[in-house]
């Protein structure tokens, strides 16, 4: 983390998980374990269907709410799907952009990924662009070029001006949900080398000012070593934002003057 620069943001990521009566209790349960966090942002991006329920049962909290998809089209005869306009009129801050499992699952590309970051930042949301290696990626050496590329193409058009709105999640594939974190050196290094193509892109100024997440496995026990380092600037956490002591204990180790 490095506050004087940039912002420090927890973001919860709770994919396909909690009804809304379980998002309820879950309202209840941290409201009395958070307090109010001074030194970091706090965000859980939640299943579209309780984005209303939660931007009302979490702003007691002071926790903002974030979506985990958005289409890149404002509207249209587009079936099932969402655009970043219609969140944003619910009161949602925040968009995971390119998660690596819809990435996986929904073919998302590098071209779909740029479309929405365009369509989020439009609508007045802040993208929280995911890139990340495989494990075969990684071995093969290429996990500095691979994610290189991937922050240019989600980048690709973004003017300097709207890049405070940006935020970047470094997520390396092999790590979600296995429980087999990146080591804080593994992690340190690949944020540092994000912040090195946004130099190069957009200049220094901006560069410092960006927030780069790592997420992958962070849990209670590994935060503060991973938020120690100078380029991590906070967490994109999925199982470990599920239990309140958790995600409370995450935040309280990012939460440091
Ligand atoms: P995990 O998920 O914390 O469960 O590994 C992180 C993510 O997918 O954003």
């Amino acid at each position: 983390m490095n506050r004087r620069y940039r912002k420090t943001i927890i973001a919860g990521n709770w994919k396909m998980n909690k009804t809304l009566s379980e998002t309820r209790a879950f309202a209840e349960e941290i409201k009395d374990m958070l307090g109010r966090p001074k030194w970091c942002e706090v965000v859980l991006c939640v299943p579209y269907v309780n984005i209303p329920a939660a931007v009302r049962l979490f702003k007691e909290s002071r926790i903002a709410i974030g979506a985990e998809n958005c289409h890149y089209e404002s509207h249209g005869a587009y079936t099932g799907e969402v655009s970043a306009e219609m969140l944003k009129e619910l009161g949602v801050k925040y968009v995971i952009i390119g998660h690596s499992e819809r990435r996986q699952y929904y073919n998302e590309t590098d071209f779909t990924v740029n479309k929405k970051v365009h369509a989020a930042l439009e609508a007045g949301l802040h993208p929280i662009v995911c890139v990340g290696e495989s494990l075969e990626q990684r071995e093969l050496g290429v996990t500095m070029e691979l994610i290189a590329y991937q922050v240019k193409a989600a980048l690709a058009g973004v003017p300097a001006d709207k890049m405070r709105h940006v935020v970047i999640a470094y997520e390396p594939i092999w790590a979600i949900g296995t429980g087999k974190t990146a080591t804080a050196e593994q992690a340190a290094e690949v944020c540092e080398s994000i912040r090195v193509v946004i130099r190069k892109l957009y200049g220094a100024r901006v560069a410092r000012a960006v927030t780069i997440q790592y997420g992958g496995s962070m849990n209670a026990k590994n935060a503060a070593e991973l938020l120690a380092q100078p380029d991590i600037d906070g967490g994109l956490i999925g199982g470990a934002s599920l239990k309140p002591a958790d995600f409370t204990s995450i935040v309280n180790d990012a939460n440091q003057e």
